[in-house]
């Protein structure tokens, strides 16, 4: 008797599977399904701090795989960058693809939950949601403004939380299996050596910690919830830094084996296989994307 579970992808029968098929079917035809796995046709996706850097390099890549990807962001309009994507991506022509902008406030919980109940009520499903809104403040840990604090937690956690909660209301609403991914960070697992971050690194530990709690209590709603934590990549929020204080590009290089910061371009494939049906059986896991800083 096989206790294997029946195959989860809609491409079914994969890999070995569909070779053993073939190999006892003669009218099986191969074919071979890896982009496939990977492709998110028709699916509709939201991305919170999706105006620039990370969120909207992720939002590009998932539309595409043929997504439409609903980016948030404070700004009412959004910036240079966005509208050459969004026009990047018209020109791809890819079927159904594109790239929409809301102004939103991540802090607001109520606002959230309204814009992506429009957004999932206009497109008839919801099945994507990555929070990549976040800020980095620093100051002294015994001298660390309240209200500075408060603001870092505010974005970072409140925020997140607020983003995931309502993308997965939408997902049970409409009965999709869904994919949360939340942006933390490495600086939630270690300190960053020589910056004074306490409240950034403090809520991305709860990030991560969010992370697990919904997955835990989603898995029985078909809803999978994941964290990214990227190390040093290049983006506006490193560029206040790596700007002002050239010495260190030489020595965040230097933190990780393989030397250099990375580029926001280097999230695309964690994204492509969290988002989409590669990663069905992973869900409560913190995918560390760092150069290996936290390896030594
Ligand atoms: N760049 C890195 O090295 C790095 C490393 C680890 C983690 N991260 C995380 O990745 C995420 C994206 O960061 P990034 O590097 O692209 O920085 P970024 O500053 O370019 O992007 C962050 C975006 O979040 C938006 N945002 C901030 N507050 C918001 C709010 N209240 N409501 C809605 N949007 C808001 C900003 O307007 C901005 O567009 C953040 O969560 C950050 O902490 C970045």
């Amino acid at each position: 008797m096989s206790v294997q579970p029946q195959s989860v992808s809609p491409l079914g029968p994969i890999g070995v599977e569909a070779a053993l098929k073939a190999a006892s079917d003669p009218s099986f035809t191969p074919r071979a399904t890896f982009q496939q796995e990977f492709a998110i046709p028709g699916r509709v996706a939201v991305i919170s701090g999706g105006n620039r850097g990370l969120g909207l390099e992720m939002a590009e890549m998932l539309a595409e795989g043929g997504a439409i990807v609903y980016c948030l962001d404070l700004p009412s309009q959004p910036g240079q960058e966005w509208i050459a994507t969004q026009k990047y991506v018209e020109r791809l022509g890819i079927q159904g693809a594109r790239l929409e902008y809301r102004s939103v406030d991540v802090t607001e919980q109520e606002v959230v939950w309204k814009v992506v109940d429009e957004i999932a009520s206009k497109e008839g499903r919801m099945d994507v949601c990555i929070c990549a809104a976040g800020i980095l403040h620093g100051a002294d840990a015994l001298e660390y403004p309240a209200k500075d604090f408060q603001k870092v937690m505010s974005v970072n956690v409140n925020g997140v939380l607020y983003t995931a909660q309502a993308a997965g209301r939408q997902m049970v609403k409409f009965g999709t299996p869904g994919s949360i991914i939340l942006i933390a960070s490495m600086s939630g697992t270690i300190t960053n050596k020589d910056h004074a971050w306490i409240a950034y690194n403090t809520s991305k530990s709860a990030v991560l910690q969010m992370a697990r709690s919904m997955a835990c209590e989603l898995g029985p709603k078909k809803i999978r919830v994941n964290s990214v934590s990227p190390g040093y990549i290049y983006t506006s929020m490193t560029a206040a830094y790596l700007n002002t204080q050239p010495q260190l590009l030489d020595k965040w290089s230097g933190l990780n084996p393989i030397g250099r910061i990375g580029r926001p371009d280097e999230l695309r494939g964690v994204a492509a296989w969290l988002a989409s049906d590669a990663s069905t059986f992973c869900t409560g896991s913190d995918i560390i994307v760092d150069g290996g800083h936290t390896a030594w």
